[in-house]
C-alpha cells in the first residue's frame, strides 16, 4: 500500500491516504515509483471539474520517477531506470504518430476521456474502489502504473526533481514556441499568463532568439519572474488593458507571435486581437468546456490573415523532444532550477493547489517519500 493524494468528489480538497493498492502492471505497462511531480493548474482545473476528470481519482500528471516493475513485452525500460511521465502516450505507430503528431496519438484518446490506461482501466484501488488515474499518470501517488509508450528514459545523473517539471510545462511551453509556432529569429512574441507553463513559453522564446519578448500578466509579480527568464518587455494587466499595452509596444502592428496560457474566454480573444495581420496567435491554455473562440472572423482573422493554431502538449514528440530540451538544459540554454519555488510534501498539496497563480511563484513541486527500507 502507498501514499496518494485523492480527489474524491469534483471541487473538494484532496484527500491523502494511506491505503492505496497498486496492481501489477499489465502487458505493456510498467510500474513507476514517482520521485517528483510538479503541481500544474491543469490539476486545479480537474479538482473543479473545469476539465473532464472521472472521480475517484489520483490527480498529477507532471512526473519523473524510477521503474520499479515490468510487464509482459515492455522492452524500452526495465527496473531501476529513471523516468519521465507523459501525459501522452505515444505509440509511435497510429495514423497520427506516423505523422509525427504524438501529442496527439490515437491511443491516447481513449486516456483522457477515461481517466484509466490505454484500455480505459486502472491499477490504483483505495477503499475497495477503483481510482481513477489523471492522463493515464497519477502522480499524486508514490506508486503510479503507466503505459510503456508514456516513458521516456532519463539520464542517471538527471535531478529527478528537476526532470519532472519536463513532462508537462516544459514540453508544453517551450514546445508551444519551437514545434507549434516554430518562433523565428528576430521575432515579436507576447505571452498572456505567465505562470509555470507561461514561463516555459518565454524561455522556448529566448531559445528561439525572439527579439521582443512581451510578458502580460495581471499578476506583477510574475512580470519579475517573467523577466528572469528571458521577457524583455511587461504589460502589468491588472492595470492596463493587454491588448492596448502590446500594441504599444509593437508600434501598433502586434506581436509576430502572441501564446494564450491562461485558458479562459477574455485572455484567448486578447492573444488572437493582440496578433499581428499575418501572425500567428497560439492557444496553449486549456479553457472550461463552454469557452469560444469569439473574435469577428473578417475583420478579425481573414481580412487579417491570422493563423490561430490549437496547441496541445507543446506539439511534441517526446521521444524527439525529451532529448532536445536535455541538451538545451546541459548547454545552460534552459533553466529548470528557476521553475522550483517550493519543494514540499505530498501532504501540502492542496496548498500548492490553492496557490497555483499566486505570487511569485512558479512551481510547486512534490517530492514524495524515500520507498521503506
Ligand atoms: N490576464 C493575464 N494573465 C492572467 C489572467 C489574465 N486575465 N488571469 C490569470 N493570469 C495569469 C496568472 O496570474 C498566472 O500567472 O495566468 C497565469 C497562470 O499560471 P498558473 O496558474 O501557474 O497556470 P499554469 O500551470 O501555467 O497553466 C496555464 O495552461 O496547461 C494549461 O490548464 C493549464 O490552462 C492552464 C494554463
Ligand atoms: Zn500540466
Ligand atoms: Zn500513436
Amino acid at each position: 500500500m502507498v501514499r496518494a493524494a485523492v480527489l474524491a468528489a469534483l471541487g473538494r480538497p484532496l484527500e491523502i491516504r494511506d491505503d492505496v493498492e497498486v496492481e501489477d502492471p499489465r502487458t505493456g505497462e510498467v510500474q513507476v515509483r514517482i520521485v517528483a511531480s510538479g503541481v500544474c493548474h491543469s490539476d486545479l482545473s480537474a479538482r473543479d471539474g473545469v476539465m473532464l476528470m472521472p472521480t475517484p481519482a489520483v490527480l498529477g500528471h507532471e512526473g519523473a520517477g524510477v521503474v520499479e516493475k515490468v510487464g509482459d513485452g515492455v522492452t524500452a525500460v526495465q527496473p531501476g531506470d529513471p523516468v519521465l511521465v507523459s501525459w501522452v502516450p505515444q505509440c509511435g505507430t497510429c495514423y497520427l504518430c506516423e505523422r509525427r503528431q504524438g501529442h496527439l496519438c490515437e491511443t491516447a484518446t481513449i486516456t483522457l476521456a477515461s481517466g484509466g490506461l490505454l484500455d480505459g482501466t486502472t491499477r490504483l484501488r483505495s477503499g475497495g474502489a477503483p481510482l481513477h488515474q489523471m492522463a493515464a499518470s497519477g502522480t499524486f501517488s508514490e506508486l503510479a502504473v503507466v503505459p510503456e509508450t508514456g516513458l521516456v528514459k532519463l539520464p542517471a545523473d538527471l535531478d529527478l526533481k528537476l526532470a519532472s517539471l519536463l513532462g508537462c510545462s516544459v514540453l508544453t511551453g517551450v514546445g508551444a514556441v519551437l514545434n507549434t509556432a516554430r518562433v523565428a529569429e528576430g521575432d515579436t512574441v507576447a505571452v498572456v499568463g505567465c505562470g509555470g507553463v507561461g514561463l516555459n513559453v518565454i524561455q522556448g522564446a529566448r531559445i528561439a532568439g525572439a527579439a521582443r519578448i512581451i510578458a502580460v500578466d495581471t499578476n506583477p509579480a510574475k512580470l519579475d519572474l517573467a523577466a528572469s527568464f528571458g521577457a524583455t518587455h511587461a504589460v502589468d494587466a491588472s492595470s492596463t488593458d493587454a491588448v492596448a499595452g502590446v500594441m504599444k509596444l509593437t508600434e501598433q502592428r502586434g506581436a509576430d507571435v502572441a501564446f494564450e496560457v491562461v485558458g479562459a474566454q477574455r485572455t484567448i480573444d486578447q492573444a488572437i486581437t493582440m496578433t499581428r495581420r499575418g501572425g500567428h496567435a497560439v492557444l496553449v491554455g486549456v479553457p472550461a468546456m463552454d469557452v469560444t473562440v469569439s473574435v469577428p472572423a473578417f475583420f478579425g482573422v481573414v481580412l487579417a490573415g491570422k493563423t490561430i493554431s490549437g496547441c496541445w502538449y507543446g506539439s511534441s514528440n517526446i521521444r524527439q523532444d525529451v532529448p532536445r530540451l536535455l541538451r538545451l538544459y546541459r548547454a545552460g540554454r534552459l533553466d529548470l532550477e528557476g521553475l522550483v519555488s517550493r519543494t514540499i510534501d505530498l501532504s501540502e498539496v492542496n496548498e500548492a493547489l490553492e496557490a497555483l497563480g499566486t505570487g511569485d511563484l512558479a512551481r510547486s513541486v512534490i517530492v514524495h517519500r524515500p520507498p521503506a527500507a
